[in-house]
């Protein structure tokens, strides 16, 4: 049960899926229908945040370890739940989250092979043992995903659709262990029928009733 008034949505896929079009398609609806929501986006959405995405993403570090990447997006998320994240639920304000703590399981643990159990130890001391209420994973096979990304890709994108095959298995065996929490959306959908499925599991979850 969760002390927030507030709820908290986050979306989860590997690079390209279509989560951010999503996102901002259910942000609309919700604001639409009166139901306050904000925005965050991982790594990132704080000063703080934003300087250690620059680090990750931007800077050409290819030399960055595996145990230091994990670091770096635990501590960026740590931020923008103390900053942004709790206080907005403890306002009555939804978040939508575009990425959250199952990034870092299914990059960090299945993307570099860091031991998963040590990441869920690090998310929940990240978030403050914060869980969002529901996470959609938007499913698309790498290659179809490769093919909508433009051609500017961060560093971690540069590595390719070999790391995003895993990412993606990663992914799938989270949504097994995390049923309640999870739904699994078909990425390869058109983007209204997609938006349509988010909304019908919204409302089935009586989420803002
Ligand atoms: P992500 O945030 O997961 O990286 P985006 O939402 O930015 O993905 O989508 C990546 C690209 O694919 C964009 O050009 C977007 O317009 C396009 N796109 C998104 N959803 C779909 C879809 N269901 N079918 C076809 N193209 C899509
Ligand atoms: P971003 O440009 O936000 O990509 P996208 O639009 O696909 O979400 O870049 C985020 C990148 O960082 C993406 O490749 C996933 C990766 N990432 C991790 O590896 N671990 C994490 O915990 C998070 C939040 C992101």
């Amino acid at each position: 049960m969760s002390i927030f008034k507030g709820k908290f949505i986050t979306f989860e896929g590997i690079d390209g899926c279509g989560k951010s079009t999503q996102v901002k398609l259910l942000i609309d609806a919700l604001n639409r229908s009166e139901n306050k929501t904000i925005l965050v986006r991982e790594p990132g959405g704080t000063t703080i945040s934003e300087e250690i995405r620059d680090i990750l993403l931007h800077r050409h570090l290819e030399d960055i370890c595996d145990r230091t990447e994990a670091l770096l997006m635990t501590g960026s998320r740590a931020q923008l739940t103390y900053e942004i994240i709790q206080p907005n639920l403890s306002a009555g304000i939804n978040v939508i989250a575009d990425r959250y703590t199952d990034s870092t399981l299914a990059y960090q643990g299945g993307g570099r092979n860091i031991e998963l159990e040590w990441l869920i130890q690090l998310n929940r001391f990240a978030t403050y043992n914060l869980e969002p209420n529901v996470t959609f994973f938007v499913d698309i096979l790498p290659e179809e995903a490769s093919r909508r990304k433009s051609q500017e890709k961060d560093r971690i994108e540069r590595a390719g659709i070999d790391l995003q095959a895993k990412v993606r298995n990663a992914y799938l065996e989270l949504v097994d262990r995390f049923q309640d929490r999870f739904v699994l959306i078909n990425g390869h959908d058109t983007i209204e029928n997609i938006h349509g499925s988010i909304l019908l599991e919204i409302q089935r979850r009586h989420l803002f009733e």
